[in-house]
Formats: structure tokens, sequence, C-alpha cells
């Protein structure tokens, strides 16, 4: 299994200073996780690829697109300096496709499926891509409760890849992060157990020594 790394997720910071949000996480976390929602795939909207564009870090931009049709955008999120790009099965018809149509703009390829989304269905994928995110909340909005019965999915996957890099993502805290690393997930992607924390730094340390004790 690779190496854990923690991805504070931008959803839960603060929007109206965002660059100083991401300098309260950027020396202690490895991967700044970005959330883009088109209010079509899922009900809420956040920000696009100007937004993200304009945020200067040192951090891997994981780019999560929860959005209809991506391959419309990929370009925009390439060109704004996205290093990961990943999809969502259950958005895309020609996952495959556009698995490569990523990977060929240099950056790392990625899938997530939702709660109820089997590994079956990327599973002839998963030699193909960089990251595979499993939801462990329905995708929308963050501070919801982790559903449990979704670890069996990251075993899954581990299990079929075990050098790949896998996120779990929602509702992830210092409860539910040893649970989630003992299922086979390396990446912990959290938003409220990290920015909704005054203390940045205590908050992913905390994350970490939960994950590994
Ligand atoms: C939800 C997003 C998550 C969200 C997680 O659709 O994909 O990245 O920020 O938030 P928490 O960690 O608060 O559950
Ligand atoms: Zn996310």
């Amino acid at each position: 299994m690779p190496p854990l790394k923690i991805a504070p997720s931008l959803l839960s910071a603060d929007f109206g200073q965002l660059q100083k949000e991401i300098v309260s996480v950027e020396s202690h976390a490895n991967w700044l996780h970005i959330d883009v929602m088109d209010g079509h795939f899922v009900p809420n909207l956040t920000l696009g690829a100007p937004i993200i564009k304009a945020l200067k870090t040192k951090m891997i931009k994981d780019c999560h697109l929860m959005i209809e049709n991506p391959e419309r955008l990929l370009e925009d999120f390439v060109k704004a300096g996205a290093n990961i790009i990943t999809i969502h099965a259950e958005a895309v018809d020609n996952l495959s496709g556009l698995i490569e149509l990523i990977k060929d703009y240099g950056i790392k390829a990625g899938v997530s499926i939702k709660p109820k989304t089997p590994v079956s269905e990327i599973a002839s994928i998963l030699g193909s891509i960089d990251l595979a995110l499993v939801m462990t909340v329905e995708p929308g909005f963050g501070g919801q409760q982790f559903i449990e019965s979704c670890l069996p999915k990251i075993s899954e996957i581990r299990k079929l890849t075990p050098d790949l890099d896998i996120s779990v993502d929602g509702g992830v805290n210092i409860k539910t992060a040893r649970q989630c690393v003992e299922a086979g997930a390396n990446v912990l992607v959290a938003g409220s157990a990290i920015f909704g924390e005054f203390d940045r730094v205590t908050a992913i340390k905390n994350l970490r020594d939960a994950a590994l004790n």
C-alpha cells in the first residue's frame, strides 16, 4: 500500500479567504482536495477552473469533479494547474476513453464511486487509473456522517490493486480514519475535520496519528 497522505478538502474552508486557508494547511498536508460541483450531478454548486487557477499552492491540486459531461471542461482544469483529475463513474458514458484523455494531458487520472455504486462498475479500469476515490457520504456537501458500509469496497479495490492510491472521502475524522486505513485506503480526504478546526496543524497531526495507531 502506498504511504498515507492527508488531503484537506477546501469545501469546508472559508471561501472568503481561500489563499490564507491554504497556507494554514500547506506545510503539513500532502494534497489539496478541491470539490467541483455543478448543481446537476450533485445538488450543490461550488467553484470552477478560474478559481482553481488563482489558488497558489505547493500541494498537489487534487480535483474531484462532481459534474456531468466533465469532458467539456477537462482542458480548463488542466490549464488551471490540476495535478489529478477525478471523474465520477456514474457521470460519464465512456469512462475508459475519458481516463485516457486525462492521462494524455500528462496529469493523473482518478475515478470515484458514490456509496451505492459497486466496485464491479470500475473493476475493468482499475489497472489504468492513478487514483480510486471511494465516497463514504453521498457527494454534494461537507459535514455528513460517515457511511461505514462503504468500507468493504475499499478492501475490494485494495485487493485488486495493491499499489494504487485509494482515497476515502466523506465523514473522515479521528474516529473513522483508522477503519479507512485498515480497509486499505491511503489518502484521507477531510473537510470539516481539518478546516472545521481552529488549529489546523494539530487537526492534521491528530488525523494522521488516529490513522496510524
Ligand atoms: C463531498 C466532498 C467532500 C467533502 C467532505 O461531496 O466530496 O470532499 O468536502 O467533507 P467532510 O470531510 O466534512 O465530510
Ligand atoms: Zn471530494
